[in-house]
């Protein structure tokens, strides 16, 4: 009885294989690259203010209650979109506005709702961070999360 898979063409069809999956994982991942850059970032307002503001986000971890992109922890609203849904597109000057009443207003003390501390930014720092959220509503995540904050 002749051997219809050989041990060379076994290997042959594993290298094979693995180099031409290799290959396709490198392409799609230059091409990830390629549109995250090129694409669905804005990159013509990417100013220092909104690298500033990004660094806030980071250095008081809002990450630990809220989602960005979805990234984050669940227990309050995601807030990559939070300049848009306060009417930013319409009204840049007055969302950003509300997004800085909104740090300074923390927390509200409303009974029965979730409570977010106050983190004591100066009005420099609340700028920057408006302008963060301004500029990282803009970002096309392609409808990314699915599920809307509310
Ligand atoms: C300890 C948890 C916690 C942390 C940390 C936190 N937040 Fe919040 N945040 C909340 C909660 C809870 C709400 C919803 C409160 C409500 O609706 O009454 C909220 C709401 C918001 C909203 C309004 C979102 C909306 O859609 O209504 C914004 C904007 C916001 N936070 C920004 C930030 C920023 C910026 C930081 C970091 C500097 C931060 N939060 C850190 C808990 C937190």
């Amino acid at each position: 009885m002749s051997e219809i898979l050989t041990k060379s063409t076994a290997r042959n069809i594993f290298y094979g294989g693995s180099a031409f999956f290799f290959a396709i994982f490198v392409a799609l991942t230059a091409q990830s690259h390629f549109y995250i850059v090129n694409k669905s970032t804005d990159q013509a307002h990417l100013t220092e203010a909104v690298e500033r503001g990004k660094r806030i986000w980071e250095r008081n971890a809002c990450f630990d209650c809220h989602t960005i992109y979805g990234e984050g922890a669940r227990f309050a609203p995601e807030v990559g979109d939070v300049f848009k849904r306060w009417g930013g597109e319409k009204d840049p000057a007055g969302a950003k506005q509300l997004i800085k009443d909104w740090m300074k207003a923390q927390p509200t003390g409303v009974a029965g709702r979730r409570q977010m501390p106050n983190f004591h930014l100066s009005e420099a720092q609340l700028s920057d961070l408006a302008e963060f959220l301004a500029w990282a509503s803009r970002t096309d995540t392609q409808g990314w999360p699915p599920q809307k904050a509310k």
